[in-house]
């Protein structure tokens, strides 16, 4: 059980779990502040939002691109931001992805903080440090590593959100549950049929475990050149899967791509039976179809174009046991005989 206010300790950030409004203040001080939001949390948020300067984008994975950064930019310039401006993204992944990335490059670099706003920004997106957009169909192909000075998670602001959105991001709890945490795991498959997002202390808990994992990861490999890697759980299928359909968001994307690794390391004597199937099971039970019915080729055609544009091995995360996970090297074809 957490107290009003939980930190989760890291050399990069201030991570807060906390009621946003009892904590800004006092993280902003005098400072002048610019707003980057979507138009959804505009809308919600309205009132508390137009105390300060704001540049509201449009939200969705379409716009998170090279002109929302250039419009950005554009207004900052009008607004007369300057050095000593924090940029306050307000919103999920999309909006604070974008926002460090502007605030990074913005002048060559302003200091900013995030309110995350989604479940999956909440245990994923908003901590780490990997900022930029997208260029054509291609995720986050132009970015950087750039850490806010503060993020806010404050659980009671998920209460706004889709039923559909919070499972999403339970895919990446349990995704850091299956790299690091069984106790995590144990706790998600107890409630897993029930309705538990209006559960106060049962979500800051979840939401905490789940960045405590990815923190002590983070700390240990911030540019990814090895254990980060693992972070990526679900993700090589995951990425293959949503340019194969738009009909399923990241998190569910993520949760397919960890259901079809973990029965292919089954098949092949990796991941126990047992553990295969506790895995795919709480997937199941949290809502997810992870049965699906795009065709094994054509995913594996877009992982393949993934590899040709990233011109190297495939690093593949494979599962070992529950709270075991490793990342294997591979050439495509080795891939491929996976799934075999
Ligand atoms: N979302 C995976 C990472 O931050 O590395």
């Amino acid at each position: 059980m957490f107290m009003s206010c939980h930190q989760i300790e890291n050399r990069f950030s201030k991570i807060y779990l906390s009621s946003h409004a009892d904590i800004l203040p006092g993280l902003v001080g005098d400072r002048r502040v610019v707003v980057i939001t979507d138009s959804n949390i505009f809308d919600i948020y309205r009132d508390e939002l137009s105390r300060y300067e704001h540049i509201v984008i449009e939200g969705g994975e379409e716009n998170k691109n090279l002109e929302t950064a250039q419009l950005i930019y554009c207004e900052l310039m009008a607004m007369g931001a300057d050095r000593s401006t924090l940029l306050l993204g307000v919103g999920g992944g999309i909006v604070t992805d974008v926002t460090g990335f502007v605030a990074a490059t913005y002048m060559r670099g302003l200091k900013f903080g995030f309110i995350s706003t989604s479940l999956l920004g909440q245990v994923d997106a908003s901590v780490g440090g990997k900022c930029g957009v997208n260029v054509d169909d291609y995720k986050n192909m132009v970015g950087c590593f750039a850490h806010p000075e503060f993020v806010i998670l404050d659980v009671d602001m998920l209460k706004s959100l889709p039923e559909r959105e919070l499972r999403a991001g339970m895919a990446e709890v349990v995704k850091s549950a299956i790299i690091g945490d069984v106790e995590l795991f144990e706790m998600v498959e107890r409630r897993a049929t029930e309705s538990f997002y209006d559960d106060r202390p049962f979500m800051q808990e979840i939401v905490a475990r789940s960045l405590s994992v990815k923190v002590s990861i983070v700390e240990s490999d911030e540019r990814e050149s090895g254990m980060r890697r693992l972070l990526n759980l679900g993700h090589t299928l995951g990425h293959a899967i949503e340019k194969c359909t738009h009909a399923v968001n990241h998190g569910e994307a993520v949760a397919i791509g960890m259901a079809m690794i973990c029965r292919a390391a089954k098949q092949k004597g990796i991941l126990s039976s047992g553990d295969a199937n506790r895995i795919i099971e709480l997937l199941d039970n949290l809502g997810f179809a992870t049965d699906i019915t795009i065709s094994m080729s054509d995913i594996l055609r877009e992982v393949k174009l993934d590899k040709k544009k990233s011109d190297s091995v495939l690093n593949v995360v494979i599962p070992r046991s529950l709270g075991r996970c490793e990342v294997v090297s591979m050439e495509y074809n080795a891939f491929v005989q996976m799934f075999e």
